[in-house]
């Protein structure tokens, strides 16, 4: 069977990551979370003290791009591949508020979009990948067979947030997370490289009101008609 390139974006927490591996699973294919990687970035950047509120050094951070290695690996009792930086698996650490807080910061630096980009490219060179970010549609694989973008409303999407910050322990507020949402939407949709921006040949999927096995239904379904056009 002919394998696919699926590209999915959209606004933080509109559950791209919840399906892109849910059709991973389902048809076998990699699950590239490219969210992860701009959080590893940042926590790199945290862990040498260049980022935080009053400051951000980013001529330190693009000189030392060289020292920073991420990898996944998949973890079996998950059923995912976790984020490691250098060797660590970070796949906690880069899930915090503070972590939220600087990557639109982070994401928006030429240089570190090029290194990630160029290693995202390479990871699906060889098709058969559900990759999930804000610019896989139109910069990383322009030419996916199959374009997604999220949606839902910003306070749906810091509700999951919320709920899935507290479900873990951390203590949040739920004005935080939405501030948080809110503020990385601009950014991310803002910035001069790569913006945020719906792919002209992208299909929108609005899932405030959809449960999640609808919206995997819909996206199945969009999934197999494209094999079909292809077949
Ligand atoms: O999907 P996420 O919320 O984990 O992404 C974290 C941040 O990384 C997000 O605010 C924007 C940035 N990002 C990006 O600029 N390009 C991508 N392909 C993926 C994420």
């Amino acid at each position: 069977m002919q394998k696919i390139t699926i590209a999915i974006d959209g606004f933080s927490s509109t559950g791209k990551s919840t399906v892109a591996k849910q059709l991973a699973k389902h048809l076998g294919y990699i699950y590239v979370d490219t969210g992860a990687m701009y959080r590893a970035v940042t926590l790199f950047t945290m862990q040498n003290g260049w980022i935080d509120n009053d400051q951000f050094d980013v001529a330190s951070l693009v000189t030392n791009l060289d020292k920073v290695t991420i990898n996944f690996k998949f973890n079996p009792e998950l059923g995912f591949a976790e984020v490691y930086l250098n060797g660590a698996n970070v796949e906690r650490e880069i899930r915090t508020l503070e972590v939220s807080s600087y990557v639109s910061k982070v994401a928006a630096i030429p240089e570190v979009r090029y290194q990630l980009v160029k290693q995202q490219q390479l990871m699906g060179k060889d098709k058969g990948v559900v990759m999930d970010g804000r610019d896989i549609g139109t910069v990383v694989f322009p030419y996916a067979e199959l374009k997604l973008f999220m949606t839902a409303s910003a306070d749906k999407r810091a509700t999951r947030r919320f709920d899935e910050l507290i479900s873990r322990g951390d203590i949040v507020k739920y004005e935080d997370v939405l501030r948080n949402v809110q503020e990385r939407d601009y950014i991310d949709s803002h910035r001069e490289d790569s913006p945020l921006v719906k792919a002209d040949d992208a299909i929108e999927i609005d899932n405030s009101d959809l449960t999640l096995e609808a919206q995997f239904q819909k996206i199945l379904s969009l999934v197999n008609k494209t094999l079909e056009k292809l077949a």
